[in-house]
């Protein structure tokens, strides 16, 4: 994607370096992280500099390269414990885990051949997203109001996004859309990802509060909602940044079409259902502070509590299959259901 006229990609490497747009100081300043070792890519990932699946994916693949190319000689361990380490930075993620296993087998054979897969993961999830958007694309007509939850953007994958791939997609060919972004507390990854990159392409848009899509829906001004997904399990539940159970069970209500937008990579076909996924804790401030700027230009990180709460951080929730409406994944759009996803793999197993 475009951004002062130059073209990047979320996260890349080179030579031995991971680079990638740093999200903590977005949307407040646009500045590249580089991550010299494998350690520093894990503490990008940990520390969300880089986040969303297919962006920590890429970075995990690219982490586990590294940590290749470090190994010395003489210490087979090395290795082992270095995926451990990359696995051990965020648990919901798939796309994490899958990169770490396809960069590590490559890597049995050599530390070219792990560079290469590294690449070719990253290259494939830029492929991916873009088809999402074609496909997803034919879901929406003009006039369309769309409302979407966190950042399933290019930010949040390597190049296009998921949820907002569709979106890019339509605007490009003409049509008049609006999207509602969610703000999506506590991180506030709607508000301030999600509406940097709509800003950013032209594409008309509203920051929502978490709490007013219910409302909006009610009165008639949303058509459609697409978010991404973490997670999916083998009978079509879906993992997705905290709140989005809450808004499919709101659009099943109002019979809104809720579509979740998402690669194979996505899909964990070793999850039966919703209930075996791992859902990540995060730190209470982020619950408790918030981080914005300030009117001198400052980022400052302030308390917007009650001095000495306690508070809990979910980092996402679990949609069941039956309040989604259609999966769209690069390899077309398909029924949530369990014979209809594991088809998608067909040729792949
Ligand atoms: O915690 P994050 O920001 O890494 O959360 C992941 C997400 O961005 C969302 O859940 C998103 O909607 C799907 S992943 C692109």
């Amino acid at each position: 994607m475009r951004v002062n006229n130059i073209e990047y990609r979320t996260v890349w490497m080179e030579g031995a370096t991971v680079y990638m747009i740093d999200q903590n100081r977005l949307p407040f300043e646009f500045s590249i992280f580089k991550a010299g070792n494998y350690s520093e890519t894990c503490y990008s990932i940990k520390s969300m500099i880089i986040r969303g699946a297919g962006a920590i994916g890429a970075a995990a693949g690219f982490a586990m390269a590294q940590a290749i190319m470090q190994a010395p000689g003489k210490n087979p361990n090395f290795v082992d414990k270095a995926r451990q380490e990359i696995e051990s930075t965020r648990p919901t993620a798939r796309n994490l885990f899958y990169a770490t296993e396809k960069v590590f087998l490559a890597g049995k054979h050599s530390r070219e051949a792990a560079i290469i897969e590294a690449q070719q993961i990253a290259d494939q999830d830029a492929q991916d997203s873009r088809t999402i958007g074609r496909l997803g694309n034919e879901l929406i007509q003009d006039g369309y109001s769309i409302e979407t939850h966190c950042n399933a953007g290019w930010l949040a994958f390597v190049d296009y996004g998921t949820a907002l791939s569709p979106i890019y997609f339509a605007h490009k060919s003409g049509k008049k859309i609006m999207v509602y972004a969610d703000e999506t507390r506590p991180r506030g990854q709607g508000a301030r990802l999600t509406a940097w990159e709509l800003k950013n392409a032209g594409i008309p848009f509203r920051i929502i509060p978490d709490t007013a899509g219910a409302f909006l829906m009610s009165t008639g001004k949303i058509d459609m909602m697409i978010v991404g997904a973490d997670r999916i399990a083998a009978n079509g539940d879906a993992a997705n940044k905290i709140g989005t159970l809450e808004k499919a069970i709101v659009a099943h209500h109002f019979n809104i079409p809720f579509y979740i937008a998402a690669p194979t990579s996505t899909i964990d076909l070793s999850c039966n259902s919703g209930k075996e996924i791992i859902i990540e804790e995060r730190n209470a401030d982020e619950v408790l502070y918030q981080t914005g700027m300030d009117e001198e230009g400052s980022i400052r990180k302030i308390l917007v509590s009650a001095p000495g709460s306690a508070a809990i951080n979910p980092a996402f929730d679990v949609t069941p299959a039956s309040l989604i409406t259609s999966i769209i994944t690069e390899k077309g759009i398909i029924r949530p259901k369990g014979p209809e996803i594991k088809k998608l793999f067909k040729t792949d197993t």
